[in-house]
């Protein structure tokens, strides 16, 4: 890149850690960090409160084409807004999560927040994270990571991240997660693939410095070309 800057794609199924660590690894590199599954969360949070549900997909195209959404660095972490509004917390409710891959596996949605992605991305300096970045998003990131951990490691991971303000098994998150894998990897447009030049990196035993300081040299080394 002509200022030096590369940009690096995250991939890799739910609760693997994905978020936490790429706005690490974006701090460590004075990197913007973007967090695409805010964007999709965004989206679906909007058309709950509009009861537009997810088989209507024609209204869900119109309203989503019209959407603006902001992802706007705050310390230590970031605010998204959605038409103005602030969404941040409310994105991560369950009542989102649980239809957000509804959302996500529609054509007009993608389509939308992707054209946005690269349009963030065109400046390099970016880290991004989701399911189709590596893939789809920016095909041409200079450095790709496949992150993944076993579902149950996976869950105790979201159980410990929920607190107990959640009234939620560790049971029951094992098969929301294991779900939503599923529903993530089978959807036609954009699964959750591993793109053949990522690097796969397996954190079932990694604590996230580890996994930080691991991608972090990955990209040291891709940005001084070395
Ligand atoms: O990473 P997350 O849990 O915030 O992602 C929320 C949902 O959005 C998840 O079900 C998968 C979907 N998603 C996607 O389809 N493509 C992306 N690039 C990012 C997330």
């Amino acid at each position: 890149a002509s200022n030096g800057n590369i940009n690096v794609a995250i991939d890799g199924p739910a609760g693997a850690g994905k978020s936490t660590v790429a706005r690490k690894v974006a701090e460590a590199l004075e990197y913007v960090y973007i967090d695409t599954g805010a964007m999709y969360r965004a989206v679906s949070w909007y058309m709950i409160r509009n009861d537009i549900l997810p088989e209507h997909v024609e209204e869900v195209e119109h309203h989503v084409k019209n959407l603006v959404i902001d992802l706007v660095p705050d310390a230590g972490g970031q605010k998204v807004y959605c038409n103005g509004e602030d969404v941040t917390t409310v994105i991560r409710s369950l009542e989102v999560t649980n239809v957000v891959s509804l959302y996500a596996s529609i054509e007009s949605v993608r389509t939308h927040l992707v054209q946005n992605q690269r349009q963030m991305a065109l400046r390099k300096g970016v880290v991004m994270d989701g399911r189709d970045i590596g893939t789809t998003v920016l095909p041409d990131a200079e450095v790709k990571i496949f992150m993944t951990a076993s579902v149950q490691e996976r869950a105790l991971r979201r159980f410990k991240e929920l607190g107990d303000s959640f009234d939620i098994t560790l049971e029951q998150l094992e098969k929301d997660i294991a779900n939503r894998d599923k529903l993530d990897e089978e959807r036609e447009i954009s699964p959750l693939r591993c793109s053949e030049d990522a690097i796969v990196l397996d954190t079932t035993h990694m604590s996230i410095p580890e996994v930080v300081e691991t991608i972090a040299a990955y990209c040291r080394a891709a940005r001084d070309g070395e």
